[in-house]
């Protein structure tokens, strides 16, 4: 009870203070590393049909220049809750990217190897509260670009987006197109948003879809449920 109270507290200066400021907390919750993250612009510098135009995978990244902010603005275009609610059903509310009944079948993590004042390590995005929870207590980008057919890029990069997905949200209810169909349609828009968004930060971002699955979710710890679908390098191209 004690702990719930003071990360209420914390949470209520963080979206209070994190405006002006745009900087996240770090607490703790027992073991537990949590980072509430800096509350995400909706205002940016540069206009939707030039990030468009401009949009292109990039593969070649310097290793540092990436910051507590990004990482904020990145997972918040992905699937950050844009229009809260209290359904049960919408886990949290309505999400920066469309989905197929809004199962939200996607589970977001943060791979981070070098942004300062964020330990290294694998962090599961928890979009209600806009926070990343630290699941592994390493940097594993090695270990994932190995998995990942040595796409170096992986390596390279001060953090990625990891997506996985818990099919049976959106099979309980769609069968087997939501399987063939659905699952990667949410992913489609839900990456897209990244690539804009890190094109509109002047970073930049290439999907990968091909890597060795056995060996993804072993190094990511993957609870049984989960499929690896996408990891999406993010730096400052070089
Ligand atoms: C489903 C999917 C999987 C992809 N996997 C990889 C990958 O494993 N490695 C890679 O370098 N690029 C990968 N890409 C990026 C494509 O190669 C890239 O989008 C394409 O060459 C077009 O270039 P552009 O994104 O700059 O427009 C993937 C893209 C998609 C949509």
């Amino acid at each position: 009870m004690k702990i719930f109270i003071s990360f209420l507290i914390m949470l209520a200066f963080t979206s209070a203070s994190s405006q002006d400021k745009q900087v996240f907390t770090k607490i703790t919750e027992g073991e537990q590393l949590i980072y509430l993250l800096a509350s995400p612009s909706i205002k940016g510098d540069i206009s939707l049909e030039e990030t468009i135009n401009s949009r292109r995978s990039r593969r070649s990244f310097l290793g540092d220049g990436v910051t507590d902010i990004h990482l904020s603005q990145i997972l918040w275009s992905a699937y950050g809750v844009t229009r809260p609610s209290t359904n049960p059903q919408v886990r949290g509310g309505l999400r920066s990217a469309p989905s197929a009944g809004a199962r939200y079948p996607l589970e977001i993590y943060a791979v981070v190897g070098n942004i300062p004042g964020i330990e290294p390590g694998v962090y599961k995005y928890e979009a209600p509260q806009h926070r990343i929870v630290r699941l592994i207590a390493k940097d594993v980008r090695k270990e994932l670009t190995s998995a990942a057919l040595n796409q170096k890029m992986v390596q390279d990069a001060p953090f990625s987006v990891f997506y996985s997905a818990v099919y049976s949200r959106i099979t309980d209810r769609y069968g087997d197109r939501g399987r063939e169909r659905y699952v990667c349609m949410d992913l489609g828009h839900s990456a897209q948003n990244v690539y804009l968004q890190a094109e509109a930060l002047k970073l930049g971002t290439c999907a990968i879809g091909a890597f060795n699955d056995e060996m993804v979710t072993a190094v990511m710890q993957l609870p049984q449920n989960e499929v690896p679908l996408y990891i999406m390098p993010i730096g400052k191209p070089k």
